[in-house]
């Protein structure tokens, strides 16, 4: 479960990578054999003030090597947690240092970055939360991890982790899904921030969240200039989104199922909140790069995999066909340049893909720039378009964060210099 949060301005935050029992099933249901942070699964929520240094002692006792990646922090690149890009393998039984400024409020979260598809699945995440200097008045905020597990017969976590058939098609899918919310109850009338995380190695959630009202403020971590009502929610995996909104009955977070909804989770209430609130509005714009015109143009046409997925690349999938990381980076780019990345899917599978180091922004189908993300969905047949201000020095990694995928070839990187 997600414990108190750990403050952590100076003093360093220790998170020990280790074998977990975990609570995944209801309540009253057997534990899980896991993977976990500080003896839980998610991990625990790191807070830390925007602008701030994040401290954290990482000891890795997994019994493998590791590292830990922010996902979306625009870090300094000896930090972003990439074994044989930005750092050595952590290996087993050996610490590492991870000391970063955090640039952005917003909702973060970290992960293991070796294996992923195996020791994310296993449990190696948890929340990271960047908070404003001045927060919007909220009576909770609550991070609510998302994830789906592959359980056998017997209720234990299946094994078989990386088969070629998962790897090949849409990714190792779990047959269980939770919504881990970090609260038990809310009073009807406080006003609450959901920051939604899909954690899943692979499945994109449609969610229904129902019993508030109000609206959508912040995309994989960045504000939205203009909050828009919440509509149905699709989530791939590594994606965020937060809501501002009011209770106005017990909060029940549901997933679309071609069975009908699942309930994943719920916040039941207790009281009444009779304060007043006011509007809700934008959080504070974030202080990201605004692109300019296009300096150059990234062509990725995601390629391979199962069911006629055909391509030039040595594994199961490829961009432009080159699969995994070529000796030298896909593209070097000056410090500054705006790069127009298009994303042409010619496979028969969803990709949800992850930029290191930078947000970028999505261009919507009328030209027009949509919302800054890290990680955008490529749905079979899509194109997208992303606008990206490459302004952070060093090497990243680019790639599908349905982690079998990049497991199987769907990876490359650029360097900025
Ligand atoms: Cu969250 Cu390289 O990924
Ligand atoms: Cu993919």
């Amino acid at each position: 479960m997600i414990a108190a949060p750990a403050r952590s301005a100076g003093t360093p935050v220790v998170l020990r990578a280790e074998p977990v029992t975990a609570q995944v099933l209801p309540k009253g249901e057997p534990l899980i054999r896991m993977l976990g942070f500080n003896g839980m699964t998610p991990g625990p929520t790191l807070r830390v003030q925007q602008g701030e240094t994040l401290s954290v002692d990482f000891q890795n006792r997994i019994g493998e090597g590791s590292a830990v990646h922010w996902h979306g922090i625009r870090i300094d690149n000896a930090m972003d947690g990439v074994p044989y890009l930005t750092q050595d393998m952590v290996a087993d039984g050996a610490d590492f240092a991870y000391r970063f400024k955090v640039p952005d409020a917003g909702t973060y979260w970290y992960h293991a970055h070796n294996r992923s598809w195996e020791q994310v699945a296993k449990g190696l995440y948890g929340p990271l939360i960047v908070e404003e200097t001045l927060p919007p008045r909220v009576d909770h905020d609550i991070p609510v991890v998302i994830d789906d597990f592959r359980l056998d017969d017997a209720g234990a976590l299946a094994g078989r982790f990386g088969n070629r058939h998962d790897f090949a098609h849409a990714g190792r899918l779990g047959n269980f899904a939770r919504a881990f919310a970090a609260a038990e109850h809310v009073r009807i009338g406080d006003r609450v921030r959901l920051r939604l995380i899909n954690t899943a190695t692979a499945r994109s959630f449609f969610l229904y969240v129902t019993g508030i009202e109000g609206v959508v403020v912040a995309l994989d971590g960045m504000p939205l200039s203009r909050p828009e009502v919440i509509g149905d929610i699709l989530l791939a995996p590594a994606q965020r989104i937060d809501i501002i909104a009011d209770v106005t009955r017990s909060i029940a977070i549901d997933m679309w199922t071609q069975n009908g909804n699942h309930r994943l989770g719920e916040i039941a209430v207790q009281g009444v909140n009779p304060a007043e609130h006011g509007p809700i509005t934008a959080l504070p714009k974030a202080k990201v790069p605004v692109p300019g015109r296009p300096d150059r143009m990234l062509e990725l046409r995601l390629q391979g995999g199962a069911m006629g997925g055909a391509h030039q690349g040595n594994d199961l999938w490829s961009f432009s066909g080159i699969s995994n990381l070529p000796d030298t980076p896909l593209a070097r780019i000056e410090r500054g340049e705006t790069v127009r990345i298009r994303l042409i899917n010619e496979t028969r599978f969803d990709h949800g893909i992850h930029t290191h180091g930078h947000h970028f922004i999505e261009v919507r189908p009328d030209g027009g720039h949509g919302a800054y993300r890290d990680t955008t969905l490529v749905k079979v047949g899509e194109t997208r378009d992303l606008l990206c201000v490459f302004d952070n020095p060093g090497k990243w990694l680019l790639h599908c964060h349905m982690l079998d995928h990049a497991a199987s070839g769907m990876k490359t990187w650029v360097e900025v210099v």
